[in-house]
């Protein structure tokens, strides 16, 4: 019986080779009619950044608010790649402590800006910047703003929201220009003539300048964590004389095959129809496809059958998180903290379902990135270098080694062409090197 299911499961998410080819191609054609202003599901932000040249350097903020922590830091950008932070902070945007699960509608804007303006302050009075840095005597401090979510902009200052992604809720941000909201808040917190926010960023260009810092081979950056997306540094964008790293917003890419499951879940998202390849292999999201799946077989009957029911708490979306997935694939029959009594024969299956849905995950991205490498250089004639970073990648068992797999399957004789490179934990030190560009021009 379980193999059936398998079986089936396994025709549903298996991505062939000619898939990843195809799931390439149509990547690519969007890519090019987003990037001349024509109907696409690829947004294409142009960042308003350039590569950095790596002498870059200063004493910057950098704040980072992606989808599940915020992050604030003091760097010093050395030049020649090298950097020092000197405080850094961080929390989760759920709720800890004393502080308020900020992801929330029932949170507002200038509620959620005044926690990233008070761990703004924090960092800046654990740091040992020179004080009269932190007074505002020799000028403002500028702070580069990574934020983690499809915004447009005209300057790099500037960052209008257009939507939530990630399940994020919190209200009156939508329409907003978030820099605009951060310096608010930070005047509402004494800090007015300390600091100014200079550059907005993707967390994806964050990623890309921090790798390009060190490694002026860096052509591309993705991020696989909570979310999904990907930055380039594209040659010829329409409107830009010189090369502009631009914001893929792959998240919503809307031309990979879907299942079921993937339908349903999108359905019952907080944004129905939008970020649809984000949804089908971000960590975000595998926790909660794997539950919808489980869910389905347990009450057709044909999984678990040793529990006369799940726990209740399975019946709740988003129980099931990319971190139970990871430790179910090292071993443990253990979602949510709780043990689920198992045979060894079921345990095998949902280390299955779960490896397949990774799997699918790392070919879907390979696919996407072989998309951007074929735009760029359509004979593969020239090395290109993809930093990433991200949970998803860095945490769950075996990803790397599937992207690499795909990566070569789907660039055939070509894949030596492209290495892959980690750059963990990039955001702050973008952000950062994004307020240095800002300052330099
Ligand atoms: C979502 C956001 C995107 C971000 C990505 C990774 O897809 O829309 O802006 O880069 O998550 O955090």
């Amino acid at each position: 019986m379980f193999a059936q299911v398998l079986r089936k499961l396994e025709r549903e998410l298996s991505i062939p080779q000619p898939q990843i080819l195809s799931i390439a191609a149509g990547f690519q054609a969007h890519l090019e009619l987003g990037l001349n202003r024509q109907e696409s599901s690829l947004r294409m932000f142009p960042s308003y950044l350039q590569a950095p040249n790596g002498y870059e350097a200063g004493t910057f903020i950098a704040l980072d608010f992606g989808g599940s922590n915020v992050r604030a830091a003091v760097i010093q950008l050395k030049g020649e790649g090298d950097f020092q932070e000197l405080s850094r902070l961080s929390f989760p945007l759920s709720a800890t402590d004393s502080r308020r699960d900020l992801r929330t509608s029932a949170v507002t804007a200038e509620e959620l800006f005044d926690c990233l303006a008070e761990i703004i302050l924090e960092v800046l009075q654990n740091s040992s910047v020179n004080p009269s840095l932190i007074s505002g005597t020799s000028g403002p401090l500028p702070l580069g703003f990574a934020f983690s979510f499809p915004y447009c902009q005209q300057k790099l200052e500037e960052g209008v929201l257009l939507n939530w992604d990630k399940e994020v809720k919190t209200s009156g941000v939508v329409g907003k220009d978030v820099g605009q909201l951060l310096s608010a808040a930070l005047v509402r917190q004494g800090l007015g003539i300390v600091v100014r926010p200079v550059a907005i960023i993707n967390d994806t260009v964050a990623n890309f300048l921090t790798a390009a810092y060190k490694d002026p081979n860096v052509d591309i950056a993705t991020i696989i964590g909570t979310g999904h997306n990907t930055s380039y540094l594209e040659q010829k964008a329409p409107g830009f004389a010189a090369p502009v790293i631009i914001n893929t917003e792959s998240g919503n890419f809307s031309a990979a095959p879907q299942t079921f499951y993937d339908q349903m879940l999108d359905l019952q998202s907080a944004n129905p129809g939008e970020q649809r390849f984000e949804k089908m292999l971000s960590g975000k999201y595998l926790g909660e496809l794997f539950r919808q799946i489980v869910l389905d077989l347990f009450q057709q009957g044909l999984l678990v059958r040793t529990l006369n029911s799940l726990p209740a708490h399975w019946n709740r979306p988003y129980t099931v998180s990319g971190k139970d997935l990871a430790e179910l694939l090292a071993g443990k029959a253990e979602v949510d903290n709780r043990s689920l009594p198992m045979s060894d024969d079921e345990l095998f299956a949902l280390q299955r379902i779960a490896h397949l849905l990774i799997k699918r995950s790392a070919r879907l991205v390979a696919a996407s990135l072989i998309g951007i490498v074929r735009h760029l250089d359509p004979h593969l004639s020239n090395p290109h270098t993809v930093a990433v970073d991200g949970s998803l990648y860095e945490g769950m068992p075996g990803y790397s080694q599937e992207l690499i797999v795909a990566l070569s399957e789907g660039l055939e004789g070509n894949a030596f062409q492209i290495s892959v490179k980690l750059s963990a934990g990039g955001s702050l030190t973008g952000a950062a090197i994004a307020a240095a560009l800002a300052s330099f021009n």
